[in-house]
């Protein structure tokens, strides 16, 4: 067997030497006796800790496949798989709070005060998933009116800045959004088509409400003012000065040619070509979904735990980490997607040629007969 393939012992492949002799408890080394709950919070600490490291190394690697701007089939369906992993693991990493909470508040103040200013805001691989996904600094809420990186040694602080300066998971996924061919395909316009349909749809919602007998007048009229406010949105869609205005103002992300193809992938998902990518889409929602569950879910353990006291790093404690859960989302664009939706009995129809350039290659009728 060459040195390559030599045996290797369960304990030493897994370094466990190493990991189980990492756990000790504070109240151990200034109390008589150990608080029985401090293993606990050291080992849930340490397990998400293990989870983060897995995570970064999934971001990490779908970053790469859209580093060579040729995100294909095969790629779209690895990153899918991969991003599915992550997702499986942050419903792991909400559950596991169950765990926490079968320590009381009781009892965690049998070890709270050695903690003090440790904070699970000092974790640095949580600011790398949140850097690698793409959360904006500008963003960040501040912590105590300081940038939140000054909780980290300089060595800390390059692995903070290694996480920002190749392009995040959101500014590869706009990238790859702007090259979404077809959206103008021979005499085909996606977004005039688009506009009839809602043009169409609208006007048939305002004769449904004026044409009801059921309504008041006033009532009437306050759904048809309701509507107006509904066309707002629809209405950035139809004009770029007005997109480009919002995004300024940082209210979108996206650019206005990667927020239409992802409505074009939302409105045509069934056409066998825009699967993967419905997909990868919606993958994203789900991590920030899982991303905000979580955050909502340590707040409320937090406001459980220690009420409306100030954390162990020096926050406002629950009152910080539900802000959290509210502005550091980052795919929030592809939420704005599901107000464009549109039914599908009101989609414009797409040219044959389009839809067969949309379909897989053994699937269309003309190869078939040949
Ligand atoms: C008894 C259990 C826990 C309590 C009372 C608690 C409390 C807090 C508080 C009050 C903060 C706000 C920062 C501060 O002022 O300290 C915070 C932040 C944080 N905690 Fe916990 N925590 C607990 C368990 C955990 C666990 C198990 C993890 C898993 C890694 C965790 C991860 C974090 C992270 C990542 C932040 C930063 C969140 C952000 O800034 O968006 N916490 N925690």
């Amino acid at each position: 067997m060459s040195e390559k393939f030599t045996s290797v012992h369960y304990h030493s492949y897994l370094q466990l030497d190493k990991i189980l002799d990492a756990q000790h408890p504070r109240s151990a080394q200034v109390e008589e006796s150990v608080a029985h709950d401090e293993m606990l919070f050291i080992i849930m600490h340490q397990v998400y800790e293990l989870w983060f490291k897995q995570i970064i190394h999934e971001l990490e690697s779908i970053s790469l496949m859209f580093e060579d701007n040729l995100m294909d089939e095969v790629e779209i369906l690895k990153a899918v798989t991969r991003l599915e992993r992550i997702i499986e693991i942050q419903k792991l990493l909400i559950d596991q709070i169950n765990v926490m909470e079968t320590l009381t508040a009781m009892d965690f103040l049998d070890f709270r005060q050695y903690l003090f200013p440790a904070s699970g805001f000092q974790s640095l691989q949580f600011r790398v998933v949140e850097n690698l996904l793409g959360l904006k600094q500008e963003q960040r809420l501040t912590y105590n009116n300081l940038p939140y990186d000054v909780v980290f040694s300089e060595t800390q602080k390059e692995v903070l800045e290694r996480s920002i300066e190749n392009k995040s998971l959101l500014t590869h996924v706009i990238e790859w959004l702007d090259r979404t061919p077809f959206l103008e395909f021979s005499k085909f316009s996606f977004l005039e088509a688009y506009k009839k349909a809602v043009e169409r749809m609208i006007q048939k919602d305002k004769d449904a409400i004026n044409a009801s007998e059921i309504l008041s007048e006033e009532t009437k009229k306050q759904r048809l003012t309701m509507m107006g406010d509904t066309s707002t949105y629809f209405n950035a869609v139809f004009d770029p000065a007005q997109f480009e205005e919002m995004r300024n103002r940082g209210e979108v992300k996206f650019s206005y040619k990667a927020m239409l193809a992802a409505l074009f992938i939302f409105l045509y998902r069934d056409e066998p070509i825009l699967q993967q990518p419905y997909r990868l889409l919606s993958r994203l929602m789900d991590i920030e979904e899982m991303l905000t569950n979580w955050r909502n879910r340590h707040s409320q353990m937090v406001l459980r735990m220690i009420g409306r006291k100030t954390g162990t790093g020096g926050s406002s404690g629950h009152q910080y980490l539900k802000s959290t859960a509210q502005h550091h989302q980052i795919f929030t664009d592809l939420y704005q997607v599901a107000t464009l939706l549109i039914p599908r009995s009101e989609l414009p129809a797409l040219p044959e040629e389009l839809k067969q350039y949309l379909g897989f290659y053994f699937s269309s009728h003309e190869h078939v007969k040949e």
